[in-house]
């Protein structure tokens, strides 16, 4: 046992969220009619050009993932946390349960004027991008898995939608130089959510010995870190 270890022993708790830090996302979909909705989401991950949303299913953006199957995932960095703060304890949803109304959400109908967001027509799916944001990423719903045992979504709360990448959109400032489809790390720095509690990434803490590995080198390739 080494020093620090002796001096900060390990406790067991029951933490009620498991918000370990994750990246924040304004999800955009849009209703049967073709309303939009955004929402903000931090339980999203990649591997491969595949995304995937876990999700409240009584949420009016997993209604609409499960109508229409098409979303923009728009990922803000620090500059943007205020329009996503905005949109907090919203929903698109005109009813809202008394447990959630106690807790002090509110429908709103019209999220783009909600966050103070400009809508962008998306290139390969029908929900809008968000102009302000620096990087959007359309997409189509793969599969969606009911989590906890539930075998339908319809009876599950929680979801996680699979959804297989269509196009990715960067600001020009964002991408690593002598590079046509990179992204330069040392620019993007994306919002985390820590807990309840916003945060951005610090600064680099070592040279990591999976980037020696070319990115190209997973193109195409089904395996999202080398195997073996
Ligand atoms: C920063 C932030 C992160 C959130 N992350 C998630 C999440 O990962 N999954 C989820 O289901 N809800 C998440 N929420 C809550 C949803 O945004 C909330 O349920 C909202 O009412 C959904 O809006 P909608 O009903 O219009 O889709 C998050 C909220 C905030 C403010």
């Amino acid at each position: 046992m080494d020093f620090l270890t002796a001096l900060d022993p390990h406790t067991t708790i029951s933490p009620a969220i498991l918000y370990f830090g994750t990246p924040v996302s304004l999800l955009s979909t849009v209703d049967e009619h073709g309303h939009p909705n955004l929402a903000p989401n931090s339980s999203l991950w990649w591997l491969g050009q595949n995304a995937v949303i876990g999700i409240g299913s009584r949420s009016q953006t997993a209604q609409n993932l499960l109508a229409t199957g098409e979303v923009v995932i728009n990922l803000p960095s620090e500059h943007e946390v205020d329009h996503v703060d905005r949109l907090a304890l919203t929903t698109g949803r005109p009813e809202v349960s008394a447990r959630r109304q106690a807790a002090g959400y509110r429908h709103v109908r019209d999220k783009f004027a909600q966050a103070r967001v400009t809508p962008l027509d998306s290139e390969t799916v029908a929900p809008p991008r968000i102009a302000e944001f620096p990087v959007h990423v359309e997409g189509v719903v793969a599969k969606v898995h009911p989590l906890g045992g539930a075998t339908s979504p319809a009876e599950a709360d929680l979801l996680a939608v699979e959804v297989a990448v269509t196009r990715v959109h960067v600001r020009e400032s964002l991408r690593l130089a002598g590079h046509a489809d990179r992204i330069d790390p040392e620019r993007w720095n994306p919002l985390m959510l820590n807990f309840q509690r916003f945060f951005g990434l610090g600064a680099e803490t070592r040279p990591s010995r999976l980037a020696t590995i070319d990115e190209e080198w997973y193109r195409g390739s089904s395996a999202p870190i080398p195997a073996g």
